[in-house]
């Protein structure tokens, strides 16, 4: 028994939890996952599994990406990436529902299965029966040599290292730096982005390792925020364009480990509902980086005020208008618009995980939640 405690306060490498640890690991992770794959001085993306299949991926009318929980967020981020890079349309699907659906898939798709664990039972099924309609499949996995990494034609591991903590933190980043390395290397074989354009993105993702690490610094004021905010019943998350789905996947970290009911919405669809529930005892985490639809999220923020929500705002170094309204903010280091998921998602991991651990949770192993779901 105490040498089994002592093995796992040595496994968590003192941090209090796998969850914190492995928030602390993304700078690190995310960097593992384009080594030898990202040469941005050379402008090259080089990674064997797509390199091997650039044809299909040319040649694919579409792409659609299946998944579950929050592989299927990175999901959703990457159909605004490969929409905005290559030009591929994309659909995203829950993979339990396309997997019951008698889903239209043809020799002419190229479904891209994205998995941490790589043995979720409907993630699993979703790609049968995508191979038996002739799809080319492609995995995007954590676990290596996964049920799934082994059943796809071909794929690229995110080498994000173990994850233990049951809310999925460092895949989630891994996972989209690698639908960016994808993406761009189709973007750079179609012509569909400017040269200047592609070659700033390889850049920036470059940079995005010591970006993470810059936005943790923000750990100790998310543990102010949280102490604030942790008895509250309800929370909403919003956010625009690619940080819609990093609304939702705040939403998701904080009922996983805090049980706090939380709902994650595309901004602008306040209005059509949620917009209801705000009063004073709600808190309202809005996404507002500098880049993308800035001063469309500055008037739901002023509808938020207007309604004495309560307001959290995850905004660019420097900002001011934002400032001026919210009750609080987080500032982040600046990236371009299609990358700042991978920035804009640490201070919710780190506001979930403080508001977890003040309200009693377990962190590392929520009530009710598996690490992996290989039943229905
Ligand atoms: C479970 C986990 C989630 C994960 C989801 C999909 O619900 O608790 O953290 O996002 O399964 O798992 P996968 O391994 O396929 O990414």
């Amino acid at each position: 028994q105490e040498l089994q405690m002592n093995l796992e306060q040595i496994e968590k490498g003192g941090y209090e939890h796998f969850m914190l640890k492995e928030i602390y690991e993304q700078p690190n992770v995310i960097k593992d996952t384009y080594r030898g794959r990202l040469h941005a001085n050379d402008g090259i993306i080089q990674m064997a599994g797509v390199e091997d299949n650039l044809e299909k991926f040319l040649n694919a009318d579409r792409i659609i990406i299946v998944a579950c929980g929050t592989s299927w967020h990175a999901g959703l981020v990457a159909e605004y990436v490969f929409e905005e890079f290559t030009r591929i349309p994309v659909e995203v699907e829950y993979a339990s529902e396309f997997r019951y659906r008698n889903p239209i898939i043809t020799s002419k798709d190229v479904v891209i299965a994205i998995s941490q664990s790589g043995e979720t039972a409907d993630t699993m099924a979703a790609i049968k029966l995508a191979k038996e309609h002739g799809a080319f499949v492609f995995g995007v996995c954590n676990v290596v040599g996964s049920s799934i990494s082994r059943e796809t034609h071909a794929g690229a591991y995110t080498h994000a290292g173990p994850e233990i903590g049951v809310a999925s933190t460092k895949a989630f980043t891994t996972q989209i730096t690698v639908l960016n390395m994808i993406a761009l290397r189709l973007a750079k074989a179609k012509g569909t982005l400017t040269q200047s354009q592609y070659h700033t993105y390889l850049q920036e993702l470059e940079f995005i390792p010591s970006k993470v690490l810059e936005a943790l610094e923000t750990n100790q004021q998310s543990k102010v925020i949280a102490a604030t905010f942790k008895d509250a019943p309800n929370c909403l998350y919003l956010g625009r364009g690619y940080n819609f789905p990093v609304a939702l996947e705040g939403a998701l970290k904080l009922k996983e480990i805090s049980y706090i009911h939380a709902e994650g919405y595309p901004a602008a669809e306040m209005k059509h509902g949620p917009i209801a529930l705000i009063d004073d005892q709600m808190p309202v985490i809005v996404i507002a980086p500098k880049q993308g639809h800035y001063d469309k999220i500055v008037s739901n923020i002023q509808e938020i005020k207007s309604r004495s929500g309560r307001i959290i705002a995850v905004v660019t170094k420097g900002d001011t208008q934002v400032r001026d309204l919210a009750d609080f903010v987080i500032e982040i280091p600046e990236t371009s618009d299609a990358l700042s998921p991978l920035i804009t998602t640490i201070p919710l991991q780190l506001l979930s995980y403080h508001i977890a651990v003040l309200r009693g949770c377990n962190v590392d192993q929520p009530r009710n939640l598996a690490k992996s779901v290989t039943v229905e």
